[in-house]
């Protein structure tokens, strides 16, 4: 308290101006306009805008190759790719999944007609608790939907352990999680699907877009006719399909973007060292980091603040960011299993969940692209550490 003045500013923030542009969680990576615009005459020159043109196809082996998996369909975005994974393995009855996530990840269960089932998570990686996972089984469980959440890799090992001993198949919500890779291996070679999405918000991205990659040939197929209506040819519609094609325009920002994403990544990964040097012996805050074993893609740069020590709360900081033109992002607050639409479910009770309820209090996304400077980074950080008290 002994650093507040008279008039309510502290002495440490005195001397720190707000941003003059706003600087928000993210900004999408924009590649060179004229790529984007010469690859647009070669689709206006073909009049071909969606199912499964050249740059449609161009792209899905593309991404194949950068990611390192046998198989990838391409979707227009990753929620209905999700959905599209359940339909393919034809999960139904209970699904253990993660409260710390994305609205999507429970709600592509719901929109199954699948039970999710909340499963507490991991203090450090803030994932799935493998070692949680096998008190919720029931004879109604089909499957694990586990979150590489902010790009961290699940415990694929535990996971699977417990998947091959009852039988259950795993799909990932790999969201956040493009081109990460564990021990040289890609993120999307683990489970039976992985789902990644290409909103404007992820490193990268197609505007609105995701993929489903997987290994086995057989699945191929089966979620290709499931993303254009069942659709098999001219005179066969095989099964209830949705719409989930990516169309051509989307499939040139993503491969515009691909020339991109390695200096991005790259950008990112020097803006991301400058927080941690900025924030190293600041008590009361840690950060989440990255195992040896993988590689990151920093899609994110989350901090922990543990209030007490600190001095103030995370919403404190949240709150008090804005006045410096600086907006934070509360992920995943509140947790999924306190949404109305699944408080009722037994699992997502808080006293079933402790380690999550605590985590979605103390986290904090910060603001982490490509343009940013490592001098924006430093003015960032001594704001924060200014508003200790
Ligand atoms: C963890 C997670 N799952 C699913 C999604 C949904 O992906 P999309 O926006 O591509 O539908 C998102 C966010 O965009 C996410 O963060």
């Amino acid at each position: 308290m002994q650093n507040i003045l008279k008039n309510g500013t502290s002495k440490v923030t005195a001397g720190l101006k707000p941003f003059d542009k706003p600087i928000y969680i993210t900004r999408p990576l924009l590649p060179n306009l004229k790529e984007v615009t010469e690859k647009l005459e070669e689709v206006w020159a073909s009049g071909w805008l969606t199912n499964n043109g050249p740059q449609h196809m161009a792209l899905e082996k593309a991404l194949q190759s950068k990611l390192g998996v046998p198989y990838l369909s391409l979707f227009n975005n990753g929620t209905i790719g999700l959905i599209v994974a359940c339909q393919c393995l034809r999960l139904s009855g209970e699904v253990i999944t993660t409260p710390f996530t994305f609205p999507a990840t429970p709600h592509v269960l719901a929109w199954n007609n699948i039970k999710p089932i909340f499963c507490d998570i991991d203090p450090i990686t803030m994932n799935i608790d493998a070692s949680k996972i096998e008190s919720l089984i029931t004879p109604q469980t089909t499957a694990i939907l586990a979150v590489h959440v902010f790009g961290t890799p699940c415990d694929t090992m535990g996971i699977h352990n417990i998947a091959d001993r009852y039988g259950l198949r795993v799909i990932y919500d790999a969201a956040h999680a493009f081109a990460v890779e564990v021990d040289g291996i890609g993120i999307g070679n683990f489970g039976d699907i992985s789902m990644m999405s290409f909103h404007a918000t992820k490193v990268f991205h197609t505007a609105e877009g995701g993929a489903l990659v997987f290994k086995d040939a057989n699945l191929k197929d089966r979620i290709d006719f499931l993303k254009n209506f069942g659709i098999k040819n001219e005179e066969e519609v095989v099964m209830p399909g949705i719409n989930g094609k990516m169309n051509e325009i989307q499939a040139i920002l993503g491969l515009v973007n691909l020339n991109y994403i390695d200096e991005e990544i790259k950008k990112r990964k020097s803006l991301v060292a400058a927080y941690q040097h900025f924030l190293k012996d600041v008590d009361g805050i840690t950060f989440l980091t990255t195992p040896p074993s993988a590689k990151s893609n920093y899609q994110y740069f989350v901090i922990r603040v543990d209030s007490r020590v600190f001095g103030c709360s995370r919403d404190f900081i949240y709150e008090k960011f804005k006045e410096y033109n600086i907006f934070t992002r509360k992920y995943f607050f509140p947790l999924c299993s306190d949404y109305p639409c699944y408080r009722h479910i037994t699992s997502a009770a808080p006293s079933n969940l402790p380690v999550a309820n605590k985590v979605a209090r103390d986290v904090l996304c910060m603001p982490l692209y490509g343009d940013l400077t490592i001098n924006d980074i430093e003015r960032i950080c001594n704001i924060l550490k200014a508003f200790r008290q």
